[in-house]
Protein backbone atom coordinates (compact mmCIF):
# COMPACT_ATOMS: atom_id res chain seq x y z
CA UNK A 1 0.00 0.00 0.00
CA UNK A 2 1.68 3.53 -0.90
CA UNK A 3 2.10 5.66 1.74
CA UNK A 4 0.00 8.02 0.58
CA UNK A 5 -3.15 6.03 0.41
CA UNK A 6 -3.09 5.61 3.79
CA UNK A 7 -2.41 9.44 5.12
CA UNK A 8 -3.81 11.71 2.25
CA UNK A 9 -3.95 14.70 4.87
CA UNK A 10 -5.61 17.68 3.08
CA UNK A 11 -7.50 18.84 5.91
CA UNK A 12 -8.19 22.50 4.76
CA UNK A 13 -9.93 24.41 8.15
CA UNK A 14 -9.37 27.37 9.70
CA UNK A 15 -10.40 25.76 13.20
CA UNK A 16 -7.51 24.25 14.92
CA UNK A 17 -7.44 20.57 15.86
CA UNK A 18 -7.78 21.02 19.41
CA UNK A 19 -8.80 17.78 20.94
CA UNK A 20 -11.03 18.32 23.62
CA UNK A 21 -14.91 17.16 24.75
CA UNK A 22 -16.18 16.14 27.70
CA UNK A 23 -19.96 15.53 26.85
CA UNK A 24 -22.85 15.53 24.30
CA UNK A 25 -23.92 18.73 24.32
CA UNK A 26 -21.69 21.26 24.26
CA UNK A 27 -21.42 23.56 21.58
CA UNK A 28 -19.91 21.26 18.55
CA UNK A 29 -17.04 22.94 16.95
CA UNK A 30 -15.17 19.73 15.43
CA UNK A 31 -16.43 16.36 14.07
CA UNK A 32 -15.98 13.70 12.03
CA UNK A 33 -18.20 12.12 9.74
CA UNK A 34 -18.45 8.46 8.42
CA UNK A 35 -18.20 8.11 4.53
CA UNK A 36 -19.93 4.70 3.09
CA UNK A 37 -16.95 4.24 0.37
CA UNK A 38 -16.12 0.78 0.66
CA UNK A 39 -18.60 -0.40 2.92
CA UNK A 40 -19.33 -4.26 2.68
CA UNK A 41 -22.56 -6.16 3.51
CA UNK A 42 -21.91 -7.40 6.47
CA UNK A 43 -20.92 -11.39 7.25
CA UNK A 44 -22.78 -13.54 10.54
CA UNK A 45 -19.90 -14.16 12.69
CA UNK A 46 -19.93 -15.32 16.18
CA UNK A 47 -20.93 -12.19 17.85
CA UNK A 48 -23.87 -11.57 15.59
CA UNK A 49 -26.12 -13.36 13.23
CA UNK A 50 -27.58 -11.18 10.76
CA UNK A 51 -30.98 -11.51 9.12
CA UNK A 52 -31.67 -9.12 6.56
CA UNK A 53 -35.16 -9.09 5.07
CA UNK A 54 -35.53 -10.72 2.14
CA UNK A 55 -37.16 -7.81 0.45
CA UNK A 56 -33.76 -6.43 0.69
CA UNK A 57 -32.51 -8.46 -1.86
CA UNK A 58 -29.06 -9.48 -0.23
CA UNK A 59 -29.65 -12.23 1.36
CA UNK A 60 -26.66 -14.23 1.24
CA UNK A 61 -24.69 -11.51 -0.08
CA UNK A 62 -21.40 -10.08 0.82
CA UNK A 63 -18.60 -7.80 -0.63
CA UNK A 64 -19.38 -4.42 -1.47
CA UNK A 65 -23.00 -3.29 -1.28
CA UNK A 66 -23.53 -1.93 -4.37
CA UNK A 67 -22.47 1.27 -5.78
CA UNK A 68 -25.62 2.90 -6.45
CA UNK A 69 -26.39 2.34 -2.33
CA UNK A 70 -23.41 3.35 -1.37
CA UNK A 71 -23.66 6.58 -3.47
CA UNK A 72 -26.99 7.77 -2.00
CA UNK A 73 -25.63 7.21 1.55
CA UNK A 74 -22.87 9.48 1.10
CA UNK A 75 -25.03 12.16 -0.73
CA UNK A 76 -26.91 12.17 2.48
CA UNK A 77 -23.26 12.05 5.11
CA UNK A 78 -22.04 14.80 2.85
CA UNK A 79 -25.39 17.04 3.16
CA UNK A 80 -24.41 16.24 6.82
CA UNK A 81 -21.30 17.53 7.05
CA UNK A 82 -22.65 20.39 5.01
CA UNK A 83 -25.29 21.44 7.03
CA UNK A 84 -22.87 21.65 9.90
CA UNK A 85 -19.96 23.43 7.76
CA UNK A 86 -22.50 25.83 6.92
CA UNK A 87 -23.05 26.42 10.46
CA UNK A 88 -19.11 26.73 11.14
CA UNK A 89 -18.40 23.74 12.73
CA UNK A 90 -15.17 21.80 11.57
CA UNK A 91 -15.91 18.48 9.77
CA UNK A 92 -13.00 15.94 9.07
CA UNK A 93 -13.63 12.77 7.25
CA UNK A 94 -12.01 9.16 7.22
CA UNK A 95 -9.92 7.73 4.87
CA UNK A 96 -11.71 4.34 3.48
CA UNK A 97 -9.87 1.11 3.53
CA UNK A 98 -10.30 -1.78 1.17
CA UNK A 99 -13.10 -3.21 3.96
CA UNK A 100 -13.76 -6.51 1.41
CA UNK A 101 -10.45 -7.30 2.42
CA UNK A 102 -10.53 -10.46 5.50
CA UNK A 103 -9.47 -9.57 8.52
CA UNK A 104 -6.86 -12.24 9.51
CA UNK A 105 -4.74 -12.71 12.91
CA UNK A 106 -3.38 -15.44 14.24
CA UNK A 107 -7.14 -16.12 16.32
CA UNK A 108 -9.01 -15.77 13.80
CA UNK A 109 -10.08 -14.98 9.96
CA UNK A 110 -13.31 -13.37 9.06
CA UNK A 111 -14.57 -12.91 4.84
CA UNK A 112 -14.50 -8.96 4.72
CA UNK A 113 -15.09 -5.82 6.93
CA UNK A 114 -17.98 -3.19 7.46
CA UNK A 115 -17.14 0.18 6.80
CA UNK A 116 -16.37 4.02 8.30
CA UNK A 117 -19.96 5.13 8.52
CA UNK A 118 -20.25 4.95 12.20
CA UNK A 119 -17.23 7.21 13.58
CA UNK A 120 -18.73 7.39 17.05
CA UNK A 121 -18.68 3.08 17.49
CA UNK A 122 -14.55 3.44 16.92
CA UNK A 123 -13.48 6.61 18.88
CA UNK A 124 -14.11 7.36 22.11
CA UNK A 125 -13.33 11.14 23.42
CA UNK A 126 -12.64 11.97 26.90
CA UNK A 127 -11.40 15.76 27.38
CA UNK A 128 -7.68 15.73 25.29
CA UNK A 129 -8.06 12.19 24.96
CA UNK A 130 -9.16 10.05 21.72
CA UNK A 131 -9.27 6.75 22.52
CA UNK A 132 -10.23 3.61 20.22
CA UNK A 133 -12.51 0.84 21.14
CA UNK A 134 -10.69 -3.01 21.20
CA UNK A 135 -14.19 -3.53 19.42
CA UNK A 136 -15.94 -7.11 20.01
CA UNK A 137 -16.94 -7.92 16.21
CA UNK A 138 -14.01 -9.70 14.04
CA UNK A 139 -15.33 -7.90 11.13
CA UNK A 140 -14.19 -4.32 12.91
CA UNK A 141 -11.06 -5.36 14.12
CA UNK A 142 -9.24 -3.28 11.49
CA UNK A 143 -11.79 -0.55 11.28
CA UNK A 144 -9.35 2.20 13.91
CA UNK A 145 -7.18 2.17 10.22
CA UNK A 146 -9.62 4.26 8.56
CA UNK A 147 -9.33 7.03 11.52
CA UNK A 148 -6.02 7.20 11.83
CA UNK A 149 -4.73 9.76 9.20
CA UNK A 150 -7.46 11.92 11.27
CA UNK A 151 -6.52 11.11 14.71
CA UNK A 152 -2.40 11.44 13.65
CA UNK A 153 -3.35 14.97 12.72
CA UNK A 154 -5.04 15.78 15.92
CA UNK A 155 -1.96 14.24 17.79
CA UNK A 156 0.63 16.28 15.40
CA UNK A 157 -1.40 19.38 15.36
CA UNK A 158 -2.54 19.24 19.50
CA UNK A 159 0.07 19.05 22.21
CA UNK A 160 -1.63 18.46 24.61
CA UNK A 161 -4.30 15.37 22.93
CA UNK A 162 -3.90 12.04 24.36
CA UNK A 163 -4.18 9.63 21.58
CA UNK A 164 -4.50 6.07 22.61
CA UNK A 165 -6.06 2.72 21.97
CA UNK A 166 -7.38 0.13 24.31
CA UNK A 167 -5.68 -3.48 24.50
CA UNK A 168 -6.24 -4.94 20.94
CA UNK A 169 -8.85 -7.93 21.63
CA UNK A 170 -8.11 -11.71 20.36
CA UNK A 171 -11.54 -12.49 19.33
CA UNK A 172 -11.03 -16.03 19.31
CA UNK A 173 -13.51 -18.41 20.30
CA UNK A 174 -12.90 -18.19 23.66
CA UNK A 175 -14.22 -14.51 23.38
CA UNK A 176 -18.04 -15.33 23.03
CA UNK A 177 -20.32 -18.06 24.80
CA UNK A 178 -20.26 -20.84 22.70
CA UNK A 179 -23.36 -21.52 20.90
CA UNK A 180 -25.31 -18.56 22.13
CA UNK A 181 -27.52 -18.22 19.24
CA UNK A 182 -27.83 -22.23 18.58
CA UNK A 183 -31.36 -23.33 18.69
CA UNK A 184 -32.53 -20.02 18.80
CA UNK A 185 -34.92 -18.84 15.98
CA UNK A 186 -32.83 -14.71 15.65
CA UNK A 187 -36.00 -13.11 14.31
CA UNK A 188 -37.46 -14.36 17.52
CA UNK A 189 -36.70 -11.42 19.88
CA UNK A 190 -38.60 -12.64 22.56
CA UNK A 191 -35.81 -15.55 23.07
CA UNK A 192 -32.89 -13.50 23.21
CA UNK A 193 -34.01 -11.32 25.50
CA UNK A 194 -34.95 -13.50 27.90
CA UNK A 195 -31.34 -14.32 27.89
CA UNK A 196 -29.95 -10.89 27.57
CA UNK A 197 -32.75 -9.46 30.39
CA UNK A 198 -30.89 -11.99 32.81
CA UNK A 199 -27.43 -9.88 31.22
CA UNK A 200 -26.85 -13.05 29.63
CA UNK A 201 -24.87 -11.37 26.92
CA UNK A 202 -22.92 -12.93 23.58
CA UNK A 203 -19.66 -11.79 24.78
CA UNK A 204 -17.72 -13.86 27.49
CA UNK A 205 -15.70 -11.69 29.94
CA UNK A 206 -12.26 -14.03 28.57
CA UNK A 207 -10.83 -10.46 27.96
CA UNK A 208 -12.04 -6.64 27.98
CA UNK A 209 -14.11 -6.15 24.89
CA UNK A 210 -15.91 -2.82 24.61
CA UNK A 211 -17.27 -0.31 21.27
CA UNK A 212 -16.89 2.81 22.05
CA UNK A 213 -20.44 3.84 21.22
CA UNK A 214 -21.61 1.49 24.34
CA UNK A 215 -20.67 5.13 26.22
CA UNK A 216 -22.16 8.35 26.58
CA UNK A 217 -20.43 11.07 28.44
CA UNK A 218 -22.03 13.83 31.03
CA UNK A 219 -18.95 15.23 31.87
CA UNK A 220 -17.05 13.38 35.03
CA UNK A 221 -20.00 10.75 34.75
CA UNK A 222 -19.74 8.41 32.18
CA UNK A 223 -22.72 5.67 31.35
CA UNK A 224 -21.56 2.61 29.61
CA UNK A 225 -24.26 -0.01 28.57
CA UNK A 226 -23.29 -3.43 29.57
CA UNK A 227 -24.48 -5.93 26.30
CA UNK A 228 -23.16 -7.42 23.00
CA UNK A 229 -20.50 -5.59 22.76
CA UNK A 230 -19.35 -4.48 26.28
CA UNK A 231 -18.53 -6.73 28.42
CA UNK A 232 -17.87 -6.29 31.85
CA UNK A 233 -14.27 -6.49 31.49
CA UNK A 234 -14.30 -3.59 29.36
CA UNK A 235 -16.14 -1.43 31.78
CA UNK A 236 -13.73 -2.58 34.75
CA UNK A 237 -10.63 -1.53 31.92
CA UNK A 238 -13.18 1.86 31.21
CA UNK A 239 -13.32 2.49 34.81
CA UNK A 240 -9.41 1.97 35.10
CA UNK A 241 -8.45 4.14 32.35
CA UNK A 242 -10.34 6.95 33.26
CA UNK A 243 -10.26 7.23 36.69
CA UNK A 244 -11.07 10.35 37.25
CA UNK A 245 -14.17 9.59 35.81
CA UNK A 246 -17.29 8.41 37.50
CA UNK A 247 -18.26 5.27 35.41
CA UNK A 248 -21.57 4.11 35.45
CA UNK A 249 -22.21 0.02 34.05
CA UNK A 250 -26.21 0.51 32.43
CA UNK A 251 -28.12 -2.52 31.09
CA UNK A 252 -31.72 -2.04 29.47
CA UNK A 253 -34.43 -4.32 29.80
CA UNK A 254 -36.45 -6.07 26.94
CA UNK A 255 -33.60 -5.21 23.91
CA UNK A 256 -33.05 -8.27 21.59
CA UNK A 257 -29.86 -6.25 20.59
CA UNK A 258 -28.13 -4.81 23.22
CA UNK A 259 -25.71 -2.76 21.52
CA UNK A 260 -24.55 0.83 21.57
CA UNK A 261 -26.16 3.27 23.82
CA UNK A 262 -27.61 5.75 21.60
CA UNK A 263 -30.68 4.51 21.04
CA UNK A 264 -31.57 4.04 24.35
CA UNK A 265 -30.04 6.98 26.89
CA UNK A 266 -29.27 10.27 25.11
CA UNK A 267 -28.29 12.66 27.61
CA UNK A 268 -29.87 15.95 25.93
CA UNK A 269 -28.58 18.94 27.71
CA UNK A 270 -27.92 19.23 31.47
CA UNK A 271 -30.63 18.13 34.08
CA UNK A 272 -32.25 16.23 30.94
CA UNK A 273 -31.61 12.85 29.81
CA UNK A 274 -33.88 10.70 27.26
CA UNK A 275 -34.57 7.48 27.81
CA UNK A 276 -36.26 4.69 25.49
CA UNK A 277 -39.72 3.87 26.95
CA UNK A 278 -39.60 0.26 25.34
CA UNK A 279 -36.20 -0.33 27.13
CA UNK A 280 -36.52 -0.10 31.00
CA UNK A 281 -33.12 0.78 32.22
CA UNK A 282 -31.14 -1.17 34.89
CA UNK A 283 -28.94 1.04 36.90
CA UNK A 284 -25.92 -0.18 39.13
CA UNK A 285 -27.14 -1.40 42.59
CA UNK A 286 -26.88 1.40 45.03
CA UNK A 287 -27.41 3.93 41.84
CA UNK A 288 -31.09 3.68 41.19
CA UNK A 289 -32.01 6.70 41.45
CA UNK A 290 -28.73 8.41 40.25
CA UNK A 291 -30.33 10.75 37.90
CA UNK A 292 -33.41 11.75 40.16
CA UNK A 293 -31.46 12.57 43.36
CA UNK A 294 -29.21 14.59 41.19
CA UNK A 295 -32.09 16.94 39.88
CA UNK A 296 -32.15 15.06 36.17
CA UNK A 297 -35.15 14.40 34.80
CA UNK A 298 -35.20 11.34 32.21
CA UNK A 299 -38.19 12.34 29.36
CA UNK A 300 -38.63 9.30 27.72
CA UNK A 301 -38.59 9.27 23.62
CA UNK A 302 -41.24 9.61 21.38
CA UNK A 303 -42.43 6.51 19.27
CA UNK A 304 -40.35 6.09 16.44
CA UNK A 305 -42.09 7.07 12.85
CA UNK A 306 -41.53 4.00 11.25
CA UNK A 307 -42.87 0.29 12.20
CA UNK A 308 -40.62 -1.49 10.94
CA UNK A 309 -36.61 -0.91 10.43
CA UNK A 310 -34.72 0.17 6.94
CA UNK A 311 -35.18 -2.84 4.52
CA UNK A 312 -31.21 -2.85 4.53
CA UNK A 313 -30.44 -2.08 8.43
CA UNK A 314 -29.81 -4.17 10.95
CA UNK A 315 -30.31 -2.12 13.39
CA UNK A 316 -34.19 -1.13 15.41
CA UNK A 317 -36.71 1.81 14.55
CA UNK A 318 -35.13 3.29 17.68
CA UNK A 319 -32.75 5.15 15.09
CA UNK A 320 -35.38 7.55 15.92
CA UNK A 321 -33.85 8.69 18.80
CA UNK A 322 -30.04 8.62 17.11
CA UNK A 323 -29.92 12.42 16.94
CA UNK A 324 -27.09 14.84 16.99
CA UNK A 325 -26.94 17.66 19.54
CA UNK A 326 -25.47 20.58 18.51
CA UNK A 327 -25.29 22.81 21.56
CA UNK A 328 -28.24 22.59 24.31
CA UNK A 329 -30.79 24.21 22.17
CA UNK A 330 -29.44 22.77 18.93
CA UNK A 331 -30.46 19.09 17.19
CA UNK A 332 -30.21 17.20 14.34
CA UNK A 333 -32.47 14.66 13.70
CA UNK A 334 -34.09 12.80 10.47
CA UNK A 335 -35.89 14.50 8.77
CA UNK A 336 -38.88 11.53 8.49
CA UNK A 337 -39.27 10.76 12.43
CA UNK A 338 -41.97 13.60 12.71
CA UNK A 339 -42.79 12.70 16.18
CA UNK A 340 -39.20 13.07 17.75
CA UNK A 341 -38.98 16.29 15.94
CA UNK A 342 -41.55 17.52 17.17
CA UNK A 343 -41.03 16.35 20.96
CA UNK A 344 -37.83 18.23 20.50
CA UNK A 345 -39.30 21.03 19.43
CA UNK A 346 -41.54 21.02 22.49
CA UNK A 347 -38.03 20.99 24.21
CA UNK A 348 -37.35 24.08 23.40
CA UNK A 349 -34.83 22.90 20.44
CA UNK A 350 -34.72 24.13 17.66
CA UNK A 351 -34.50 20.72 15.15
CA UNK A 352 -32.95 20.75 12.34
CA UNK A 353 -34.27 18.26 9.99
CA UNK A 354 -32.10 16.05 7.37
CA UNK A 355 -32.80 12.84 5.32
CA UNK A 356 -30.68 10.19 6.30
CA UNK A 357 -32.29 6.92 5.59
CA UNK A 358 -30.20 5.71 3.16
CA UNK A 359 -27.19 5.86 5.25
CA UNK A 360 -28.48 3.56 7.97
CA UNK A 361 -27.67 0.49 6.52
CA UNK A 362 -24.02 1.97 6.37
CA UNK A 363 -24.01 1.75 10.56
CA UNK A 364 -26.61 3.92 11.99
CA UNK A 365 -28.53 7.14 12.18
CA UNK A 366 -26.99 10.90 12.74
CA UNK A 367 -25.48 9.98 15.95
CA UNK A 368 -23.66 6.54 14.97
CA UNK A 369 -22.04 8.27 11.66
CA UNK A 370 -20.26 10.83 14.09
CA UNK A 371 -17.39 11.38 16.57
CA UNK A 372 -16.84 14.49 18.79
CA UNK A 373 -13.07 15.99 18.38
N1 LIG B 1 -28.82 -1.12 19.16
C1 LIG B 1 -29.39 0.09 18.63
C2 LIG B 1 -30.80 -0.18 18.15
O1 LIG B 1 -31.01 -0.87 17.22
C3 LIG B 1 -28.57 0.66 17.51
C4 LIG B 1 -27.45 1.53 17.98
C5 LIG B 1 -26.66 2.08 16.84
N2 LIG B 1 -25.65 2.96 17.32
C6 LIG B 1 -24.44 3.13 16.81
N3 LIG B 1 -23.61 4.00 17.39
N4 LIG B 1 -24.01 2.41 15.79
O2 LIG B 1 -31.74 0.29 18.72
Amino acid sequence: MKSGEYYPLKTKSSTPAIVNSWNEWDPLRHVIVGVANQGCIPVSEPAIEYHFPEEGGIQGKSGQWPEELIARANSELDNLANVMRKRGIRVDRPTAINFSEPVTTPDFTHPSQIGCMPARDVLLTVGNEILEATMSYRARWFEYLAYRPLVQSYFDADPNMRFSAAPKPRLGLDSYKAGYFDDMNIADFGQIVSKADNMDYVTSEFEPLFDAADATRCGKDIFVQHGFTTNLKGIDWLRRHFSNHRIHRVNFRNDPDPVHIDCSLVPLRPGLVMGNPNRPIVMEPGKEDLFQRNGWEMVMAAKPAHAKPQPLCYYSIWLSMNFLTLDPKTVIVEETEVYQNEQLDKLGFEVIPIPFRNAYPFGGSIHCATADV
